[in-house]
């Protein structure tokens, strides 16, 4: 309906971009908006690293992009483990001289609060941390032009992060984990971005809402029938299609628009204010601290904190 099933490429208007030169990893391209990005990129001709933990899917991904105008490889790494993300880290620095952009897109809504072996729930964890460490592990891959793009949502509205609760799971729900885990990614997304450009790095950080997308995996951990409810809005016309979805991802992967646009939120390929507890610079930096103190790391880019 309305063309909003056409290619991400389209819809971004960045079909006649030539990618050759560009490697990107989208992580969480096994399925959803993740693998439609990471096949448009391979049309657009892109080097595309696909990540996730499903192997199979993976090999399906590669094989699509191949098939097109791509090259592409597929790293599994479950974002649970921080020994798997440094892993993907690692072979990202063998295997690419630059990293053109980082698509920090895994994540979900998952079946349970209980912690992680770093005594977060699994949202913050897979969500929050995990993009958190794979970006500050892969900032010595980074060119001048580079660009880091997280994908939130909406969902991040209306809610609050409160870091000294943080490892006090007592009755939180899912959804609510999932909702900080979202606000958590746009306040990691602007400090990243004001701590690099402090850094004089020309590395460009930005992060967007998707859209309300019943056509991905995304209902996976939904309880009962309601995934399969969920997905019954697909054909919604208050919903978006995947690929409208990953039309933004792709517009801020690709597009000379925003090649200097840092420190943004977008929806619909275009930037809109993320609410006001998003926006909170002393809660962006005191987020990244305590990140660093959760992962037992040293602070990253600690110099050019404001
Ligand atoms: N769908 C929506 O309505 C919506 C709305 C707003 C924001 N979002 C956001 O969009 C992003 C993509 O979601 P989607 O809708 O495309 O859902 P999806 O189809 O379920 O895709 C999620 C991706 O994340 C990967 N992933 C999940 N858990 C992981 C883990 N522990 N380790 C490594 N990879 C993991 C999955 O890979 P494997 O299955 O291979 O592990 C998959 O590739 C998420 O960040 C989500 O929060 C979605």
């Amino acid at each position: 309906m309305f063309g909003f099933d056409r290619p991400p490429e389209e819809q971004a208007k960045v079909a006649d971009e030539d990618c050759s030169e560009m490697t990107v990893l989208v992580t969480g391209s096994t399925s959803g908006i993740g693998r439609v990005t990471a096949c448009s990129l391979g049309r657009l001709g892109a080097h595309v690293i696909v990540h996730g933990r499903n192997a199979e899917a993976g090999g399906a991904v590669v094989d699509q992009i191949e098939d097109s105008d791509g090259t592409a490889e597929f790293v599994r790494a479950d974002f649970a483990d921080p020994e798997e993300v440094s892993a993907l880290a690692e072979h990202v620095h063998d295997s690419v001289e630059t990293l053109d952009v980082l698509c920090n897109n895994a994540g979900g809504l998952f079946e349970t609060t209980e912690p992680t072996a770093l005594g977060v729930d699994p949202a913050f964890h897979i969500n929050h941390l995990a993009p958190y460490q794979l970006t500050v592990e892969l900032l010595d891959s980074f060119d001048s032009g580079s660009r880091v793009v997280t994908t939130s949502s909406i969902a991040h509205r209306g809610t609050t992060l409160n870091l000294d609760e943080l490892l006090d799971l007592t009755g939180l729900s899912t959804v609510a984990a999932y909702c900080r885990s979202k606000l958590a990614n746009i306040q990691f997304a602007n400090e990243l971005g004001r701590r690099l450009a402090a850094a004089d790095r020309d590395v460009t950080s930005t992060s967007f809402h998707p859209g309300v997308i019943p056509g991905s995996e995304f209902g996976r951990a939904f309880p009962g029938f309601s995934t399969e409810l969920w997905q019954l809005f697909d054909q919604s016309p208050f919903t978006e299609s995947v690929e409208e979805g990953a039309s933004t991802l792709v517009y801020l992967t690709v597009s000379p628009e925003v090649a200097d646009t840092t420190g943004a939120y977008f929806a619909r390929r275009r930037e809109i204010k993320a609410s006001p507890a998003a926006r909170d610079r002393e809660s962006q930096r005191r987020l990244w601290e305590r990140s660093a103190e959760i992962l037992d790391n040293e602070e990253p880019l600690a110099e050019f904190a404001e």
